[in-house]
């Protein structure tokens, strides 16, 4: 079956044309990062306004490269949700519109399934069943994954996202936006040492995260440094190795005790901290110790695509889902609300 995926969920526009004999066969993508940069953070408008400046566009652009008529595309899959509503509406409506006109399906994806699915478009893709840690903008979970939609959530954070620590953590330190890759680029030259930042909620059992104390930390010792004359690029790369330190061990502790609770050994990482090269060693070295491997996507799948909705929507077409004509989204789901397939 060959699929059109659409991702409008936030502040990407992802188009790609997967089928599920062939694989993926093209996959584009436009990032507005330069377009809320100025803003220190996603403007929701401004999203929604450049998805429907760039869809049709990037349509175009994935058919010509994967030499594929629209008349041979089967059904359409896009971001049914979560995310904002304004930029999902852009996908819904323009998936609903193509699928009327040209007379297939279209199926609405949960975004996290779509993040949570992306390895499996990789060479060596996980088998079922292996536990998923989803580090996004917006998400932090551990879950437990038995099959497609069969989900249960092991621990999840209780504040900000992963990701939102990153990018928020940045903004307080004059960094730009997206903060993750800017904190990771700046840590690669950090101190070893110089700070130690607390592990947040590991000294107690369970499995569910705190980011924003670890964010209000790294805030004053950021001050403290300053206000003693020294807001050196050196002392900036100190701080930030010290706070992805602090996020990398805390995430690998968690994954250690979910794969403890549920007896795996097989651990997807997902989202767009799963890109951070830190985070993937220091899983990879624990998972070796359980003689247990660590999956994840190409670094460009890890943040959002079209590719892993067009891959997700596959799935869930080829087990008979599909959308109504109506132009619906959901701004908030819990993805444990996924039928099985
Ligand atoms: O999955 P994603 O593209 O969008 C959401 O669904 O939220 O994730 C974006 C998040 C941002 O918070 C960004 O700072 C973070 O992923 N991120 C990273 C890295 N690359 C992206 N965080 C840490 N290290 C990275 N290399
Ligand atoms: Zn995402």
């Amino acid at each position: 079956m060959l699929v059109l995926g659409l991702e409008t969920s936030c502040d990407e526009t992802g188009v790609a044309l997967y089928d599920s004999e062939r694989g993926l066969l093209a996959d584009a993508l436009f990032s507005q990062i330069d377009l809320h940069r100025v803003y220190g953070g996603v403007v929701p408008e401004l999203a929604s306004r450049d998805h429907v400046k760039r869809m049709l566009p990037l349509i175009r652009q994935v058919l010509g490269e994967a030499g594929v008529e629209a008349a041979q595309i089967e059904a359409i899959a896009y971001t049914f949700g979560p995310g904002l509503v304004g930029a999902l509406l852009v996908g819904a409506s323009c998936a609903q519109a193509l699928a009327f006109a040209w007379g297939i399906p279209a199926v609405g994806v949960h975004h996290m399934e779509g993040h949570l699915l992306a390895p499996m478009l990789e060479e060596q893709p996980p088998a079922f069943p292996f536990v998923a840690l989803l580090v996004s903008g917006g998400h932090t979970q551990l879950v437990r994954v038995d099959g497609i939609g069969r989900y249960q959530l092991l621990g999840e954070s209780v504040d900000d996202a992963a990701g939102e620590a990153f990018d928020k953590t940045a903004k307080l330190m004059g960094l730009n936006y997206p903060g993750g890759p800017e904190i990771a680029r700046l840590a690669e030259n950090g101190t070893p040492g110089r700070f130690t930042f607390p592990r947040p909620m590991t000294d107690r059992p369970g499995l569910d995260f705190s980011f924003s104390g670890l964010k209000t930390f790294t805030l004053n010792t950021w001050q403290q440094c300053r206000d003693a004359g020294d807001a050196s690029e050196q002392t900036r790369a100190d701080v930030s190795l010290a706070f992805q330190e602090a996020v990398v061990d805390t995430l690998t502790i968690k994954c250690k005790r979910a794969l403890k609770q549920t007896g795996l050994n097989s651990l997807v990482i997902a989202g767009g901290v799963s890109a951070n090269q830190a985070l993937r060693k220091s899983l990879e070295s624990m998972l070796a110790g359980l003689k247990g491997k660590v999956f994840y996507a190409r670094p460009r799948f890890c943040t959002d695509n079209g590719a892993m909705i067009a891959y997700a929507g596959c799935q869930r077409l080829l087990a008979g889902q599909h959308e109504g004509p109506e132009i619906k989204v959901q701004a908030r789901w819990p993805m444990e609300q996924l039928p099985a397939i």
